[in-house]
C-alpha cells in the first residue's frame, strides 16, 4: 500500500447514475459516478481510468486540469473513487462496442479518492489463473470478477422469480427453526450446545421436513421458505455443508399437483438466465430410469441403454437371465483398438463382460445385432457396445446392479467422447421426473431395511401389503427432479394417518419407544387432524449452478467452504477459549 495518499470524505456526496448506466441520451449532461479503478492508462497528458461497480464500467477522461492529473497519479487499481463530470460523446473510431456505455465519456472535473487498495492478489477478470484457495481466502476480492457478479445476481434474480412464483399461487412463506431436533435426511448432524440446560444440544436442520409438514397440520395449506440447511456429509461439487433449499409444502396434493407448480417454477427461473425450456417434464419411474439409464438421475443428453436380451436368447452374451444391455453413444466414430481394451478392462474391474466389437457381433449375431440397432436407433458414426453380468447374481435386485454398472460405463463413455460427440455442449437442458422410487432402501453395513427417501413418505396405494410382505418392490410416493444428470429436488406425498406411520416405522424396524423418543411430536399431531399433505424441496445453489453454466456449487455461493469444509477466510471451525467449553460443559478428548 503506497503510504499517506490523501484520502477525501463522502461527505453529501450522492452518485447520480452507476458505473453501467451513461448512454449518447445523457451527452451534456453531468453525473456522479463511484465505484472501483478497474484499470488506467496514461496517453502523455491525458489519462483514462475505468470505473467499475457491479452495473458495469464508463471510462472517465481526465484532461486539460493539471491539478486533477497530478491527483489521479496517485490512483491504482481497485482504490475507491468518485468522479463528478460531464458526459461526452467518443468520436467514431473511439467507439467500445464490449461496453454498454462504450459510446460516452464522462470528463471528469472532480475527483475524489474514497479509499486506497492494496494490489489484489489476482486481476478482476474471468479466466484468471488462480487457485481456489486463493480465490476463497480472499472472496471479498474474488467477488468482484465479473464471474462471481453475474453468478450471484443472477441467483437474486433466481430467488425472487421463485418468490414471486409462488405468491402469486397462493404459497404463504414461513420461517422455521434453526435449533432445533434432528432431521432424518441420511446425514449426520451439525450440534450446538445448549449452555442454560447443560448436557443437551439443539441440531441445526437437515431440512424443514417436520416443522412444514406440522404447518400444514397447522392449516396454512401452501407453504414455502427459501432456506438454509446443515447436514454434516461428505463433500462433492454439488454438495456444501451449508446449502439453500427452496422448500414447499401443500395440503390436498396429487403428485401431479406437485409438479404443475414446480414445472413453471422451473420454466421462469429457467427465463430469468436467458434460457426457455418447455414444460411439462418428462416422467420416468424409477424402475424404467435404472433400467434405460442405470441411475435414479439420468442424463437424457445422452440416448439410453436398450436391453436386448429377447433378441440374444441362446447366444451365451448373458446369463441367469441377468439384463444384456446395448449401450450406444452418437457420433464418436471409429475408436482405437487400445481404447476398446481400456473399456473392456474397465467392465471386467467392475464384474461385467463388455463385447466392444460390433464387427465381430455383426459377423456372429447378423440378426440379433440388425434388430439391435434398430430397437435403439443407432447411426452409422454411433459407438455401440454390448454389456452383461459376468458373475452370480448380487443383492435384493441383482438386475438394478447391471443396470448401474452398464449406466456408469455408458457416462464414462459419453464424458470421455464428449469432445468428439457433442452430447454436452452448452445450451441443452434435458429436465425430467423420476417418481415411484422405492420405499425401502437395504443397508448392507446395518443389515436393515431403510427409507429410501424418508421415513414420513407414503407407500403407493397398490403397494401397501408390501411393507410387510415384500419390501424390496415396495414402491413410494416418490419422486425427483433431474436436469443433465443432477438431482435437483426431491419430495414426496406424506403419511397423514397415524396408523400408516406407526406401520412404516415397524417395517423401519423403529420400536414404538423409539419412534416416540424421536418423533413423538409429529406422531401426535398426525392424531390431531392431520390433511393428506406433500411437498418437494429444490437445491437453490444446484438450480443456479446449472443454469450459470458452472460446475461446482461453491461458484454460486457468495462465501462457500472448501471441500473439507472449512472457510479459508475467516478460518472456521475453529478453537474456542476452555473456559466457553467449560461454561457448556464440554469436555475434549484428546486428539488422538
Ligand atoms: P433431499 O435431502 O433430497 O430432500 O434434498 C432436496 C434437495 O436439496 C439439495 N441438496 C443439497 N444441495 C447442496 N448441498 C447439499 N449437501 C445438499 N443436500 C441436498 C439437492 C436435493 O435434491 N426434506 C426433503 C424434501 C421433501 O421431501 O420435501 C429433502 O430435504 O438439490
Amino acid at each position: 500500500m503506497q503510504a499517506g495518499v490523501p484520502l477525501d470524505f463522502l461527505g453529501d456526496l450522492k452518485r447520480s447514475h452507476s458505473c453501467g448506466e451513461l448512454r449518447t441520451t445523457d451527452v451534456g449532461n453531468r453525473a456522479t459516478l463511484m465505484g472501483w479503478v478497474h484499470r488506467r492508462r496514461d496517453l502523455g497528458g491525458v489519462l483514462f481510468l475505468h470505473l467499475r461497480d457491479r452495473d458495469g464500467i464508463t471510462q472517465i477522461v481526465i484532461r486539460d486540469n493539471p491539478a486533477l492529473v497530478a491527483k489521479t497519479d496517485l490512483i491504482r487499481s481497485e482504490f475507491v473513487i468518485a468522479v463528478e463530470g460531464v458526459v461526452e460523446l467518443r468520436s467514431k473510431e473511439t467507439i467500445n462496442p464490449n461496453l454498454a456505455t462504450g459510446e460516452v465519456d464522462l470528463i471528469a472535473d472532480k475527483i475524489y479518492i474514497l479509499n486506497e487498495s492494496r494490489t489484489p492478489p489476482f486481476p478482476m477478470e474471468d479466466n484468471v489463473n488462480v487457485s481456489e484457495e486463493a480465490r476463497l481466502k480472499y472472496r471479498y476480492v474474488d467477488l468482484r470478477r465479473p464471474q462471481m457478479q453475474r453468478n450471484v445476481i443472477l441467483r437474486s434474480k433466481i430467488a425472487f422469480a421463485v418468490r414471486q412464483h409462488l405468491d402469486s399461487l397462493g404459497f404463504l412463506e414461513i420461517e422455521t427453526p434453526f435449533m432445533t431436533r434432528s432431521t432424518p435426511e441420511g446425514a449426520r448432524d451439525y450440534l450446538v450446545p445448549s449452555r442454560v440446560n447443560p448436557g443437551t444440544f439443539y441440531a441445526l436442520p437437515q431440512s424443514p421436513q417436520i416443522f412444514k409438514q406440522l404447518l400444514m397440520v397447522g392449516g396454512y395449506d401452501k407453504y414455502f421458505q427459501i432456506v438454509r440447511c446443515f447436514r454434516d456429509e461428505d463433500l462433492r461439487a454439488d454438495r456444501q455443508p451449508e446449502f439453500t433449499q427452496i422448500d414447499l409444502e401443500m395440503s390436498f396434493p396429487q403428485q401431479e399437483t406437485i409438479f404443475g407448480v414446480i414445472e413453471p417454477l422451473m420454466v421462469k427461473a429457467c427465463a430469468v438466465a436467458g434460457i426457455e425450456v418447455n414444460a411439462p417434464f418428462v416422467r420416468l419411474t424409477y424402475h424404467e430410469a435404472m433400467q434405460q439409464y442405470g441411475i435414479d438421475k439420468p442424463d437424457r443428453r445422452i440416448p439410453p441403454m436398450t436391453q436386448v436380451n429377447h433378441l440374444f436368447e441362446g447366444s451365451g452374451l448373458f446369463s441367469n437371465d441377468l439384463p444384456l444391455m446395448l449401450i450406444r453413444i452418437p457420433k464418436v466414430g471409429a475408436i482405437s483398438r487400445s481404447e476398446r481394451d481400456s473399456i473392456k478392462a474397465w467392465g471386467t474391474e467392475k464384474g461385467v463382460r463388455v463385447f466392444d466389437d460390433p464387427k465381430r457381433l455383426d459377423r456372429d449375431f447378423p440378426e440379433a445385432m440388425a434388430k439391435a440397432r434398430e430397437l435403439a436407433g443407432v447411426e452409422p458414426d454411433d459407438l455401440v457396445i454390448l454389456a452383461s453380468w459376468a458373475g452370480e447374481p448380487t443383492g435384493h435386485r441383482p438386475e438394478y446392479t447391471v443396470y448401474q454398472i452398464c449406466g456408469a460405463l455408458r457416462l464414462q463413455l459419453a464424458q470421455k467422447y464428449a469432445d468428439k460427440h457433442g452430447c454436452f455442449a452448452a445450451g441443452r437442458f434435458e429436465f425430467l421426473w423420476v417418481v415411484d422410487f422405492p420405499m425401502f432402501e437395504w443397508n448392507e453395513e446395518d443389515e436393515r431395511w431403510v427409507a429410501a427417501h424418508h421415513p414420513f413418505t407414503s407407500v403407493l396405494d397398490e403397494d401397501l401389503d408390501k411393507l410387510v410382505t415384500d419390501r424390496a418392490h415396495c414402491r413410494a410416493k416418490s419422486y425427483d427432479l433431474v436436469l443433465n444428470g443432477v438431482e435437483l429436488g426431491s419430495g414426496s406425498i406424506r403419511i397423514h394417518r397415524r396408523d400408516v406411520q406407526s406401520k412404516v416405522f415397524d417395517a423401519l424396524g423403529f420400536s414404538d419407544e423409539e419412534a416416540r423418543k424421536r418423533f413423538g411430536f409429529l406422531l401426535d399431531a398426525l392424531e390431531y387432524g392431520a390433511p393428506p399433505h406433500g411437498g418437494l424441496a429444490l437445491g437453490l445453489d444446484r438450480i443456479v449452478m446449472l443454469l450459470c453454466g458452472e460446475t461446482s456449487i461453491r461458484d454460486v455461493i457468495p462465501f462457500p467452504k472448501t471441500a473439507k469444509g472449512t472457510d479459508l477466510m475467516c478460518e472456521a471451525p475453529n478453537e474456542v477459549p476452555a473456559k466457553l467449553l467449560r461454561d457448556l460443559g464440554i469436555g475434549l478428548l484428546k486428539k488422538s
